[in-house]
């Protein structure tokens, strides 16, 4: 079988995408682009047979290119995306899919007419735990959803917001688009849709036009209520709370690893506890041993939309799939700008 052949545009969180083709035994790292040369050497010195560009549009017409793995600034997702599409790629996206909807629509809008297949980075929800957590919730062994308390209380110094980060333009806001997006992809996706936030941000402890903390109260379509916090100003970096309270029980992790897990269906609730605190309680390492086949993080991303060109498959998330987080996010900005409760459509 032809191995697919795979580039990497935008060399920061791009790395792991170039190590996760590269470790890929059905895929051939073939090209990376960026438009700084430090950063393609050191890619070519770990990688020698890669070749390297930085001049997108030059990249994209190497027909040998199967998929590329849009690691820009955010901002320029949908521009770059669309324009690979056209060039005839398949793309994986990384979050956010794009700062608004609007472009977020663009990237929809090329798969469809142009036929290629577009995935979309959100690693987390292949964190261990979220299979067991998904799987409670989606079994309605939690019962009917009551409240999902979410707070991403992370640690960013100064330094960090030198450049795009924390821009309006390029990185579409703070603490919430940029870190937080993560979990705001895991609340909708587990708690499930969003009807309306009403929010409040500011900014406390950075030099940036955006937000570095952000409180919302969330209403889900189905009832449900709940909270949803992020911060870049918790110092040295805390937690990423995940906590889900149902009629039929209680679920808490923080990030990748479970903290609490009762159901009240349980035969033995301590003894279900304690085994799910063993296999999901130190996160994925601990996961991990548990199962070999365990794949996570970027890893499983680019594993994904690999095999998803392979058996030409829908891959795991959509474009119009991460969309949602996007308008979740921009809800919560308006909400804040505005005083007033936002209503998602
Ligand atoms: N999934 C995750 O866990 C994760 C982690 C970090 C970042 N990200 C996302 O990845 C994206 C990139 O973030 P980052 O932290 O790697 O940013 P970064 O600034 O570290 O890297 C972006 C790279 O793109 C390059 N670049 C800019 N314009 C270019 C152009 N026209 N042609 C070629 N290269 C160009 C820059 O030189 C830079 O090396 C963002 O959307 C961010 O939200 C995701």
């Amino acid at each position: 079988m032809k191995k697919i052949g795979y580039a990497v545009v935008g060399l920061g969180i791009g790395k792991a995408h170039v190590d996760a083709a590269a470790a890929n035994e059905n895929a051939n790292l073939i090209a990376v682009c960026d438009l700084i040369p430090e950063k393609l050497e050191k890619v070519k010195a770990r990688y020698p047979d890669t070749l390297t560009y930085t001049d997108f549009e030059e990249m994209i017409k190497n027909p040998d290119i199967d998929i590329v793995s849009i690691c820009l600034p955010s901002a320029m997702h949908a521009d770059f995306a669309v324009r690979a599409m056209e060039a005839g790629k398949n793309v994986l996206v990384e979050k956010p899919i794009d700062i608004t909807p609007e472009a977020a629509m663009k990237i929809e809008e090329a798969r469809v007419r142009t036929g290629k297949i577009a995935g979309v980075v959100h690693q987390n929800r292949n964190n261990a735990v979220m299979k067991p957590i998904k799987e409670a919730i989606d079994s309605e062994r939690l019962g009917k959803l009551v409240l999902g308390t979410f707070a991403v209380k992370w640690y960013r110094e100064a330094h960090y917001y030198i450049g795009w980060h924390g821009t309006w333009d390029m990185d579409g806001g703070g603490s919430l688009m940029n870190q937080a997006v993560h979990t705001v992809d895991l609340m909708q996706w587990l708690m499930g849709d969003v009807e309306s936030v009403s929010s409040q941000m500011g900014i406390y402890n950075h030099d940036i036009e955006t937000e570095d903390t952000t409180v919302t109260a969330v209403k889900f379509k189905n009832g449900a209520i709940g909270t949803f916090v992020s911060t870049t100003c918790a110092y040295p970096g805390i937690s990423t709370d995940i906590q889900i309270y149902g009629t039929g029980g209680s679920i808490e992790a923080d990030a990748d690893v479970l903290k609490l897990w009762k159901l009240r269906d349980s035969e033995d609730e301590e003894e279900e506890e304690e085994e799910m605190l063993e296999k999901y309680g130190g996160g994925n390492r601990a996961a991990e041993t548990a199962d070999p086949m365990l794949v996570t993080g970027h890893q499983s991303m680019v594993n994904d939309i690999i095999d998803a060109v392979i058996n030409n498959r829908n891959p795991q998330i959509m474009p119009l799939e991460a969309i949602k987080s996007v308008k979740i996010v921009n809800a919560i900005y308006e909400s804040a700008k505005t005083g007033k409760t936002i209503f998602i459509k």
